[in-house]
């Protein structure tokens, strides 16, 4: 029977809602549903997350991203993009951006609000640098989010960068590395969450929801923030 049509009443016997009582932190069941999404391979990029931003005139935009760090202890995780671009902009004058993870497989999203502050300069280089040469040079050539003539107006500038930074193509198909620097322009934004909201999907649309909120202030360190006792709530779906 599809799963829109169960009874109510099977509502009762699904085998993975959520814990009850709730945890004190969200964290390790964040962490739990990201590797297992990994593990299970659900779908091609399961670190993808849609990251929803709000620019300084009140305009939200939304875009998936990768995650690349998932910082359990002390509740941020990290993406890579390029700072002059819609969402860099944005972030950067809000300071505020929304996330989401969704794993349609395990019937489960995660949200995540909060603040949102540039990664460490040392923590973008050493990310920069573990990319792929041709998605470092990819980095240098295009000014995300603005306007191209033509494709081949892109491409051009794709040989320009390799050209600037003597970058054969043959480096890139041998995988010779090469180096080239990160380009300030480019680099990681730490979310950090204040709220984090889980969801499970259950039998009959009586789906289980949760949310976590925390105060979170800044600790004076660069791109550190120091994160209060999380308050548990269970929702209505
Ligand atoms: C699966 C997937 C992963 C993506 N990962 C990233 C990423 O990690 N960083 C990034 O800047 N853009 C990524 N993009 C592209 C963004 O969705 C978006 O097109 C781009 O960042 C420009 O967004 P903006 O104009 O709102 O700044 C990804 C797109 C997809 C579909």
């Amino acid at each position: 029977m599809p799963a829109d049509q169960r009874d109510v009443s099977e509502a009762y016997s699904p085998p993975e809602l959520l814990p009850d009582p709730l945890p004190a932190d969200p964290f390790p069941i964040v962490r739990a549903w990201f590797d297992e999404a990994h593990d299970r391979r659900v779908q091609p990029n399961p670190n993808a997350m849609t990251v929803a931003s709000v620019d300084g005139d009140g305009n939200p935009s939304a875009r998936v991203v990768l995650c690349k760090k998932l910082d359990e202890g002390s509740g941020h995780v990290v993406f890579y993009t390029n700072y002059e671009s819609r969402k860099g902009r944005a972030l950067l004058d809000t300071a505020k951006a929304a996330a989401v993870f969704h794993w349609d497989a395990l019937d489960r999203q995660v949200r995540i609000e909060g603040p949102v502050v540039q990664s460490p300069a040392a923590e973008s280089d050493a990310y920069f640098a573990s990319r792929p040469l041709e998605s470092r040079i990819g980095a240098w050539a295009s000014d995300q989010s603005r306007p191209v003539g033509s494709r081949q107006e892109l491409l051009d500038r794709v040989s320009e960068a390799m050209a600037r930074f003597k970058v054969r193509v043959e480096d890139i198909r041998s995988n010779t590395d090469v180096f080239v620097p990160r380009p300030a322009h480019w680099g990681g934004f730490r979310l950090w969450a204040a709220r984090v909201e889980l969801w499970v999907g259950g039998p009959g649309r009586v789906h289980d929801r949760a949310c976590w909120t925390r105060e979170l202030l800044p600790d004076g360190g660069q791109g550190s923030t120091r994160g209060g006792a999380w308050e548990a709530t269970r929702l209505q779906p």
